[in-house]
């Protein structure tokens, strides 16, 4: 069973959500025409991974162009990009949201009435959604083919269909193997400090009946050194034009990892996480989030109080250690040079 994790809710105008900090407890849904509760689940998790929050910016324009009582043009246009500059502000790592928004500014730079300008900004939501699902069943063909049968693959965070408008990149290549008759087993690492991996990854693996083994993120070692993981599959924040992937906190130390035991290391993203404005990943701002989720989890303080913590969100992976980047264009090698995205 595939989760839809954003659905545009067309007879109601409204986004309707899977809300992320409830799982695997509860499956459980945000219904929403508010874009200001779009931002609190982008910034709180709810929606989360670059892809999807690409598609959830998108509806956030669209809901806040539908909310705006303005009948001037000329101030319904001054509060909808103020209100894309809200959703900007939410989290500043996955380049998907900007990119996504972007797009919905340029279509609405198009447009000179209240009406169409709301029909041209919900189509043009709903399609940036249709062409991340697109984009995903491509990466897993792609990826699929790095894959044969009985190969076991360690994943960290969740980069599946909760993290996209489609099957997942990360994953999408597991998921693709499995439909080609591929017998795939997947470790996911726990990915503290927000639990993506033990939460979702492996709650999404078990509901399409992938066989998957959870571990703490300090026991990845220990897995590479047995000789059980075959290659490193992970998604992507953002990419820069050399190569350099940022990704969910940790995925730098398995990347090293997998140098040590020569395990190939591949990262799985659509042409949209790719960042062609920087040259290198040392430019990519990394997310610095609450001292909570580091000194505790979920309200449940397991640090003393008043311990200083340090919690950046991302780490960037220097493009030395990535075997191949797994695009819906292809498989690509390195050196990698994504600047011709530009043309
Ligand atoms: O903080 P999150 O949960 O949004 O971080 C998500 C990740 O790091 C994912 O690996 C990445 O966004 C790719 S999702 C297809």
């Amino acid at each position: 069973m595939r989760v839809e994790t954003l659905e545009w809710l067309a007879d109601e105008e409204k986004v309707c959500l899977v809300a992320q900090t409830k799982l695997p407890g509860k499956l459980e849904y945000i219904v929403t025409d508010n874009y200001l509760v779009m931002c609190d689940a982008i910034r709180r998790l709810e929606v989360r991974g670059a892809p999807a929050i690409g598609c959830a910016g998108a509806y956030g324009v669209v809901i806040g162009a539908l909310s705006i009582d303005d009948t001037d043009f000329k101030q319904f246009s001054a509060e909808l990009r103020r209100i894309m500059d809200e959703l900007r502000a939410t989290r500043p790592t996955a380049v998907n949201l900007f990119w996504a928004i972007d797009r919905m500014e340029k279509v609405f730079n198009e447009q000179s009435d209240i009406k169409a300008a709301q029909q041209a900004l919900i189509k043009e939501a709903v399609e940036i959604h249709r062409e991340d699902a697109e984009m995903c069943r491509r990466i897993g063909k792609n990826g699929a083919a790095l894959l044969s049968d009985g190969m076991t693959v360690l994943t960290h965070c969740n980069a599946g269909s909760l993290a996209t408008g489609g099957m997942g990149t990360a994953l999408a290549p597991i998921y693709t193997a499995q439909d080609q008759g591929k017998n795939i087993k997947v470790f996911a690492d726990e990915t503290r400090p927000l639990l993506q991996g033990a939460r979702l990854t492996s709650w999404e693996l078990q509901q399409n009946g992938v066989e998957v083994t959870l571990i703490c993120d300090n026991m990845a070692a220990v897995v590479m050194r047995k000789g059980w993981i075959d290659a490193v599959i992970v998604g992507s924040d953002r990419i820069a034009c050399n190569g350099d992937v940022a990704n969910k906190i940790g995925t730098f130390t398995v990347a090293l990892l997998a140098k040590q035991f020569g395990v190939p290391f591949y990262v799985a993203a659509p042409t949209s996480t790719v960042d062609t404005s920087l040259a290198s990943g040392d430019l990519i701002p990394i997310e610095e989030r609450a001292d909570e989720e580091v000194a505790g989890f979920n309200g449940i303080r397991t640090a003393p109080d008043g311990i200083s913590t340090y919690n950046p969100a991302f780490d960037v992976t220097p493009n030395e250690l990535v075997a191949a980047i797994i695009t819906e264009q292809g498989v690509h090698k390195p050196p990698f040079d994504f600047s011709y995205l530009t043309q």
